[in-house]
């Protein structure tokens, strides 16, 4: 599996103790797709409502996401780590197979069996080290159903340190 983990020394062990949520993001620039497992990602702002999420520079849904501007989070539920997995594991088209709709206002896939998603336009993007950070505005968003969601802790997975 990909190196996800520097638990090293006490600051790396410290970050790792940081809570994370565990997401799908989606991006549709038409010709291509992308489907991905998202763990560093909070809300950074009431009013306008936004959000800011670290993506790694490395995979397509970087250069897609700067590409079309839009990406929607969908909220995984505790009993989706298969889903979590798919979102970092899966080669090919990771929307193939799943139950998808696009987001009625950015276009983008979001993945229907999960809590529900959140649509979000890019509003500025921040230079980082390996993961860039995109802060972005949310500017749609649905219930699919009640639960509690998926976090890292409760994975065999660590994305930190
Ligand atoms: C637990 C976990 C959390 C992750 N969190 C993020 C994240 O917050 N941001 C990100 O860009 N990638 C994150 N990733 C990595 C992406 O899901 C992965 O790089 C992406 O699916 C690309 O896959 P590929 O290398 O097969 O193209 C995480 C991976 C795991 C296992």
């Amino acid at each position: 599996m990909e190196r996800t983990t520097k638990h090293d020394d006490g600051a790396g062990r410290l970050l790792g103790l940081i809570p994370h949520g565990l997401y799908l993001v989606g991006v549709d620039a038409g010709r291509e797709r992308f489907l991905y497992t998202v763990s560093w990602l909070t809300q950074a702002s009431f009013e306008p409502r936004l959000i800011v999420t670290a993506v790694r520079r490395d995979h397509r849904g970087h250069r897609l996401i700067r590409e079309v501007g839009a990406f929607a989070v969908s909220f995984l539920a505790q009993d989706q780590l298969e889903l979590a997995e798919h979102g970092f594991r899966g080669g090919g088209d990771r929307l193939d197979g799943l139950h998808w709709h696009s987001c009625p206002v950015t276009g983008a896939p979001v993945a229907e069996d999960t809590l529900g998603y959140l649509g979000c336009r890019v509003r500025r993007w921040i230079d980082g080290g390996d993961h860039d950070l995109v802060l972005a505005e949310v500017v749609a968003g649905e219930i699919f159903r009640e639960g509690a969601l998926l976090t890292v802790a409760m994975t065999p997975w660590r994305y930190g340190g």
